[in-house]
């Protein structure tokens, strides 16, 4: 569970010692085939040609330049032709010919966005707003004029904006108040095949709002949908739309498959890493897929400690190493997106969320490992997880792509081509696999009813019973329709259940303390895990500990965090995450905004901290977990059994019952973020069920 746009990580598979454990010594060479068998070496004269790449983005007129020699340039005429003929179009080409730059800038120099503005919807935060600022720069406007961006928590747009860029989790935001999105004359839904839920919700929402405008006789709603990679055929039918297919590639981009297959992913990945960094010339940079936080910042410590090491034996260009994960704060995002200095090298080690979409400056090289990490709800539990898995080809394909935006690149997939040719062509839609409870809060707060919405590919109908039924718990919906508690709770861009624990804490007279622990929820883990200062870190950790559990341990922190006047050395002293704490702080604030709009009244239970974890079971009663016989947890609904995470402040000991807000599955199930539950504290009211369940 957790906030919406948001697919990162709260822990890892491999620890975050794994990295430290690989001394630093020279990793294994990795040898890659282009095909099954064959070797293939790097072409020099490649690698030549693309260092030598003009440096083209220094001024406006550089600009100017390089959005000719895109491969949309060359159709601009025919597509605004088209998009003024039909309402509804899908537009597939390469990655890199310029559909998410370009298209928008075609239209609204055409005139379409003379009746409203032109809405660009991306899957992901990042995307959105980088691209934005790229667009910005090229129609040479200031950020906010003309070119905006709207992400959660963020609105960088003014009445002059008509290009815009959002979330796509936004539009189904501002489908919540106007249904015929009436503020837009374009559309474009870009990325079609990351199927994120957002998508899929808003290619029936906008197809409905199209379908109004013409009803009521309004000007009409163009949709653009834009792929690279999608089953066409599938969309059409959906959208009745027409198509066009946009030839061309910019750069050719050479993808190479290893030999032998590899049981870890991140070794291969290091060694491809530190062998492109001896052979490439300096300022051809490195992108590497990881899968979530820990993990790449542990890459990037080893990464970084290397590269010192290495420059100090042998003749290396200087390392520049970046993290790139959706918890970051967005400044600190668009920092891995520099180019690297002259005579330099820069490595972005990222999650999924520079898959799709953007362009990061220097890249020449992805190393993909294969993997990512993917939040998934299960029915059967009632419980999301996060787990590590496979990519589809459609990923592998967007992941190389990553590599050929501003001269040819390469790709070295760090497992074999057999391995490729099983991986699923597709990825599987967010819908079929996701809590359903916020999609349909959503939707019933838009006027549509989930049970009989016309998706594209339809959510598993115990997945919508379930979350129904979880919002009629909370009492959000009763017979179908949204209670006033519903639509207050629509508002908050987070997990219904998350929100429900605000809205209660207002009676437990505690909202300070709520919007503190769900703002940290909703971000990656404060804690930092030292392997070399273990003891240090635990007593560091000792300080804030709460025998009431988790939760009023975070609190305890931000508690702390805030009185703090040197805000980064307290938390090195204390083992803690200062960028997480921060985003933490940043999401509070935000959460307080909004709740001061919805007339909460503010209140804080100081040290009565009791009341805090009574909100918390109102919102997160299905999260129970219940002390046996024997001395083992089982989940209170679905009986599960789990174990208390060694990494909680009730880990040994035995409370008869708890609640989480984390389950991970290891080796068994682990619950994480738990608190201690007087089983008293149960009645109709909090569990929305008659009383204990026996
Ligand atoms: N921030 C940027 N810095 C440098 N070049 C960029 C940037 N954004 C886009 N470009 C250039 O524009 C090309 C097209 O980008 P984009 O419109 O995102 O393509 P598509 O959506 O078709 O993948 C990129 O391949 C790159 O050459
Ligand atoms: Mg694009």
């Amino acid at each position: 569970m957790g906030v919406y746009d948001h697919l990162d990580s709260k822990y890892n598979m491999m620890g975050a010692s794994s990295f430290s454990k690989l001394a630093p010594k020279r990793p294994n060479t990795i040898v890659f085939g282009a095909g099954p068998s064959k070797v293939q070496k790097m072409n020099e004269e490649e690698v030549q040609q693309a260092a030598n790449a003009p440096d083209k983005d220094k001024n406006p007129n550089g600009f100017h330049k390089c959005k000719k020699s895109l491969p949309v340039y060359r159709h601009r005429k025919t597509l605004v032709s088209i998009v003024k003929k039909h309402d509804s179009l899908i537009v597939i080409g390469e990655t890199g010919s310029g559909k998410t730059t370009q298209i928008p800038q075609f239209l609204f120099e055409a005139g379409l966005a003379s009746s409203g503005c032109i809405g660009i919807t991306q899957p992901r935060r990042v995307a959105a707003v980088s691209i934005a600022s790229r667009v910005a720069q090229e129609q040479a406007v200031e950020l906010g004029k003309l070119v905006g961006y709207c992400v959660r928590f963020q609105d960088i747009t003014s009445s002059q904006t008509k290009i815009k860029y959002m979330t796509d989790g936004m539009m189904v935001r501002e489908a919540m108040t106007d249904e015929i999105l009436s503020d837009y004359s374009v559309v474009i839904l870009d990325e079609a095949h990351e199927r994120s839920v957002h998508t899929d919700v808003l290619f029936g929402v906008a197809r409905r709002a199209q379908k109004l405008r013409k009803m009521k006789n309004l000007p009409p709603l163009k949709l653009i949908i834009m792929s690279a990679t999608m089953d066409v055929n599938k969309f059409v039918e959906y959208f009745q739309a027409q198509v066009v297919y946009l030839e061309g590639r910019q750069y050719e981009i050479k993808a190479y498959q290893t030999v032998s297959s590899y049981e870890n992913y991140w070794l291969p990945a290091l060694a491809t890493l530190f062998k492109i960094h001896r052979e490439a010339p300096p300022n051809e940079d490195i992108l590497v897929f990881l899968t979530g936080q820990e993990e790449i910042e542990s890459a990037v410590a080893y990464t970084r400690e290397t590269g010192k090491h290495l420059s100090t034996i042998v003749d290396h260009p200087p390392l520049m190493v970046f993290p790139l994960y959706s918890a970051l704060p967005t400044r600190q995002q668009l920092e891995a997106f520099k180019p690297s200095p002259p005579g330099s090298r820069k490595v972005v080690f990222s999650t999924n969320i520079a898959e799709t979409s953007v362009t990061i400056g220097g890249i020449r090289h992805v190393i993909d490992t294969g993997v990512v990490k993917v939040r998934t709800h299960h029915p059967m539990t009632g419980l999301d997880m996060l787990k590590v898995e496979k990519i589809s080809k459609e990923q592998a394909k967007q992941r190389m792509g990553r590599a050929g935006r501003e001269a040819p690149g390469k790709c070295y997939r760090t497992y074999t081509q057999e391995e490729f040719d099983k991986l699923e062509d597709t990825t599987v839609p967010e819908i079929k696999r996701c809590n359903l409870a916020g999609v349909a809060l959503q939707l019933l707060a838009i006027g549509i009813d989930i049970t009989t919405f016309d998706f594209m590919d339809k959510p598993p109908k115990e997945g919508v019973d379930i979350a129904v039924k979880c919002l009629e718990k909370l009492g959000a919906v009763r017979g179908s329709q949204l209670t006033t508690l519903g639509r207050t709770m629509a508002r908050f861009p987070l997990d219904p259940r998350f929100t429900k624990v605000i809205l209660a804490s207002v009676e437990h007279r505690c909202l300070e303390e709520a919007l503190t622990v769900i703002a940290l929820l909703s971000g990656e883990s404060v804690f930092m895990d030292s392997t070399t200062k273990r003891a240090q870190a635990s007593k560091a950790r000792e300080r804030f500990a709460s025998p009431e559990g988790d939760h009023v341990m975070l609190l305890n922190i931000f508690r702390q965090y805030q009185s703090a006047k040197l805000k980064k050395v307290w938390c090195h002293e204390n083992f803690l995450h200062y960028r997480n704490l921060q985003y933490g702080s940043e999401v509070r604030q935000q959460l307080a905004a909004l709740a001061e709009r919805a007339n909460l009244e503010s209140a804080s239970c100081g040290t009565n901290t009791e009341q805090l974890r009574k909100a918390l079971l109102e919102g997160l009663h299905e999260n129970l977990a219940e002390l046996q016989r024997d001395g083992t947890y089982v989940t209170m609904f679905t009986k599960q059994p789990v174990s208390i995470h060694p990494s909680s402040a009730l880990h040994g000991t035995k409370p008869a019952m708890v609640l989480f807000t984390e389950l991970v599955a290891t080796s068994k199930y682990f619950l994480r973020g738990v608190s201690v539950i007087e089983p008293s504290w149960l009645t109709e009211k909090n569990t929305g069920g008659p009383g204990k369940h026996n």
